[in-house]
């Protein structure tokens, strides 16, 4: 009797959902939206569980993310993996994060490839270990001439060391006299990026209750509509997703002009 009324529930709620996601499908659908994956370590607490096992079933809430923004029309996916300060964790956690990629992608390569998604990569490769590197770098090329969304990946990316990088690039352009420093704007400096070929993010979420941005795509947030929940990573699901989504269909984006320009 509970299991029948049980089944009954979830049917209801999986009727409902289905309904949502088709009302949100009518709306706008923000071209990038970018994630700061936050809570796997409060998770596993709340279970007596090690911190790992936390970041393992944020991976599985990584496959279930990109599944539904994947059907949502979203054209970026920018998921905040490994931020360069994340060096300073444990080395038992950094390197099970650090295999996080590897077991991700062996497992469900063969769907990204078959969803037309392509894998991308921001943040320094070099510094990550050999098999983290070769996993990311296998998917990218597996995925390259994909044209459906794109699943990009920040592993060990910091916002304001890439916006040194850039600054030096820039610099030394003056400096070897190819560019004036009049030249010098805003979409200069966008495009000395690693985001430099990916729109700007319409939408970032953060999981967890955690209201930062945390050295984030600093630069490429400017205008983007901000959406906090404190929902743990491993419970973000299609309804956290689709009320995300719902959230930023309401919001009046003006970017900086007057009502009623540049509204959604
Ligand atoms: C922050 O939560 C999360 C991370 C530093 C890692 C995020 C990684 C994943 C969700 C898995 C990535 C999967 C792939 C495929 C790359 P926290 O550990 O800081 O949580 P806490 O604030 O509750 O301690």
């Amino acid at each position: 009797m509970l299991d029948k009324l049980m089944r009954k529930k979830t049917a209801m709620s999986e009727g409902l959902l289905s309904d949502r996601i088709a009302n949100v499908k009518r709306g706008q659908i923000p071209a990038h939206v970018a994630i700061i994956m936050d809570g796997n370590g409060r998770w596993a607490k709340q279970r007596n569980l090690p911190r790992i096992a936390g970041h393992h079933e944020g991976m599985k809430t990584v496959r279930k993310i990109t599944r539904i923004a994947n059907d949502l029309g979203i054209e970026v996916l920018t998921l905040y993996a490994f931020s360069t300060e994340n060096w300073k964790r444990p080395k038992l956690e950094i390197d099970f994060l650090m295999k996080l990629p590897g077991e991700f992608l062996s497992t469900y390569l063969p769907e990204l490839i078959e969803k037309n998604v392509k894998v991308e990569m921001i943040g320094n490769v070099e510094m990550l270990p050999e098999h983290t590197k070769k996993a990311i770098r296998k998917a990218m090329e597996a995925t390259k001439d994909n044209d459906g969304m794109t699943l990009n990946f920040a592993m060990n990316y910091g916002s304001r060391l890439e916006l040194v990088e850039a600054l030096k690039k820039i610099a030394t352009l003056v400096e070897d006299g190819l560019l004036q420093v009049d030249d010098i704007d805003d979409s200069m400096i966008s495009s000395h990026l690693m985001t430099a070929h990916l729109p700007e993010p319409d939408l970032l979420i953060r999981t967890s209750g955690e209201v930062r941005l945390s050295n984030f795509m600093l630069w490429q947030l400017a205008y983007a509509e901000l959406s906090f929940t404190s929902v743990l990573w491993p419970d973000f699901d299609e309804a956290c997703m689709i009320h995300a989504m719902e959230e930023f269909q309401l919001r009046h984006r003006r970017f900086g002009s007057v009502e009623g320009e540049g509204t959604i």
